[in-house]
């Protein structure tokens, strides 16, 4: 405190002992200025040495560190030098006035706490003074014990500011990991469950909705893990053609198949010492699931066309929106090969049982779209908090983050009103719904077969969203990919709304 604020350069040696614990990442919230030392600097400034050395020594019982100053000019200079966290100022001074030096250290050390003192009191300068922002007036002879009253006073003040700047910090790191935010109980929960975890485990599955935070809790495994250094390599399992998954995932020879002019390493070899993220692993193939399961199982290789196994060090980390144990018992999953992937299970809960999330995540997405958009945005009105507070999250997270930015993007003042969240939601859904699911069928009385709830409930989604694929596949959890093979298996592909131009452009 007192010194010019640099952030790094403050921070300096001791920047190294505030990363994060976890992830060795140093938080955002650490970069501000660094809390103040224990002694406060005090300038004093007035033309009769007498009064320099009085409150000087004074000061230096409160515990201030104290520097004097003979006349105005010479002040104005230290503190350009060495910014005071508070300053006492003689009114009447030879080379200046004592409120034209205090309107100038309110101009250019904001952060200076200014005290007036004279010898002449006179209402209407004191009256003056703290209109222009001066903290006291003092009358000189001094009364010693007034004055170390004020000075212990001022200096516990400014102690106990620095204990909240330096606590809030604190907090802000706990309420983040390895880019994850949350304050929730259940959300600080899986942060412990990865910080315990990345160190030890080599498979690990990530179950949660769809706009969860999946592939950020699994980036976060790789930070705060062993192999935070080695490749962190990545596949989406519903955007790989069936054929070439195995290609893909364990590369092939030369002439392997056609089109195959040359050899190459899969993504098992490409996150050799690093780690493998299965996205969407619900959509792998059951011809592929087995051989995944060997991989894992052997810790080995092969490349398509060859005979030659290769060794792999790679730790596993899986992601799912479905229900595995479900797709299990369907058949669409190998219970072998689920349950060596679910040893270690990471749940990642929906936006809606953490809503004390929402004003915080709200709070980081808007810093970071206004940082973008380079507007002056910084908060919501309370009737726009209201409605997301309220609202159903089925996209999660990333449904969040996609409203503020779109709201962010409309709004010209300075804060966000429900206003521009209207119409965020969806075209046909009120602001706070999505899609719901439609109510439970029956047929000559008894429940209707899944078979036909799936079909109807598929049809009304795509009602909803006018007929768009993508949006319609988010909606119901699933991928595109799964989509299109449950429009086949309904023979719903010609059958099902399509986007219409006039209805998608209004
Ligand atoms: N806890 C969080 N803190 C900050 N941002 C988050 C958090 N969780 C999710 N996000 C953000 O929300 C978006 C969606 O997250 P992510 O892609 O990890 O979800 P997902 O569960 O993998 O979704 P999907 O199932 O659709 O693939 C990303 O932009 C991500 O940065
Ligand atoms: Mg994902």
């Amino acid at each position: 405190m007192g010194e010019p604020v640099d952030a790094t350069a403050e921070w300096g040696g001791e920047i190294s002992a505030l990363r994060c614990p976890r992830c060795g990442v140093i938080p955002t919230a650490m970069s501000g200025p660094k809390p103040p030392a224990v002694r406060p600097l005090l300038l004093v400034v007035d033309d009769e040495p007498a009064v320099l050395k009085i409150v000087e020594r004074l000061a230096g019982k409160a515990g201030f560190e104290v520097i004097t100053c003979a006349s105005g000019a010479e002040a104005l200079r230290t503190l350009m030098r060495r910014p005071a966290d508070l300053a006492m100022v003689d009114l009447r001074m030879p080379d200046v006035n004592g409120l034209d030096l205090l309107r100038q250290i309110r101009r250019s050390v904001p952060g200076c706490e200014v005290i007036l003192m004279t010898g002449y009191a006179a209402v209407d300068s004191a009256v003056e003074a703290i209109k222009l922002g001066a903290r006291d007036y003092l009358t000189k002879p001094f009364d010693f014990d007034r004055l170390r009253e004020l000075l212990l006073d001022i200096r516990l003040e400014m102690e106990r500011r620095a204990h909240v700047v330096a606590l809030e910090s604190q907090v802000a790191r706990q309420l983040e990991f390895c880019g994850m935010l949350g304050r929730s109980p259940l959300m600080q929960e899986v942060f412990s469950l990865i910080q315990r975890l990345a160190p030890h485990a080599k498979v690990v599955l990530i179950s949660g909705e769809t706009g969860t935070g999946k592939e950020l809790a699994a980036r976060a495994f790789h930070q705060a893990g062993p192999r935070r250094t080695r490749p962190f390599v990545t596949i989406n399992c519903s955007a790989v053609v069936d054929t070439l998954f195995e290609s893909e995932l364990f590369g092939h020879v030369r002439g392997a198949f056609t089109g195959a002019v040359e050899s190459k390493p899969g993504l098992f070899e490409a996150a050799q010492g690093g780690m493998l993220f299965l996205d969407e692993v619900g959509e792998l193939p059951l011809s592929v699931q087995a051989k995944l399961l060997r991989a894992l199982e052997l810790g080995e290789v092969q490349r398509v066309g060859s005979l030659q196994s290769k060794r792999v060090d790679v730790s596993v980390i899986a992601a799912t929106n479905r229900d595995l144990r479900a797709e299990v018992a369907a058949g669409r999953f190998r219970g072998d090969l689920f349950y060596r992937l679910n040893v270690v299970e990471v749940a990642l809960p929906p936006l809606r049982d953490r809503r004390e999330d929402i004003p915080y995540l709200t709070a980081a997405f808007m810093r970071d779209a206004a940082q973008r958009m380079g507007k002056p945005l910084n908060g919501l009105t309370p009737a726009a908090e209201r409605v997301l507070l309220s609202a159903r999250w089925d996209g999660n997270v990333r449904e969040l983050k996609n409203v503020i930015e779109r709201a962010c993007m409309l709004t010209d003042g300075t804060l966000v009103s429900d206003r521009e969240l209207a119409g965020a939601f969806g075209p046909e859904a009120p602001s706070t719904g999505r899609p719901r699911a439609a109510a439970p069928m029956r047929t000559n009385g008894d429940p209707a077969p899944l078979e036909a709830v799936e079909r109807v409930h598929i049809l009304e989604v795509l009602r909803q969203v006018n007929g768009n694929r993508m949006a319609a596949a988010k909606v119901l959890g699933i991928s595109r990919r799964a989509l299109y093979r449950r429009l086949d298996r309904h023979r719903l592909i010609d059958e099902a709304p399509r986007p219409s131009l006039a209805r998608r452009t209004s």
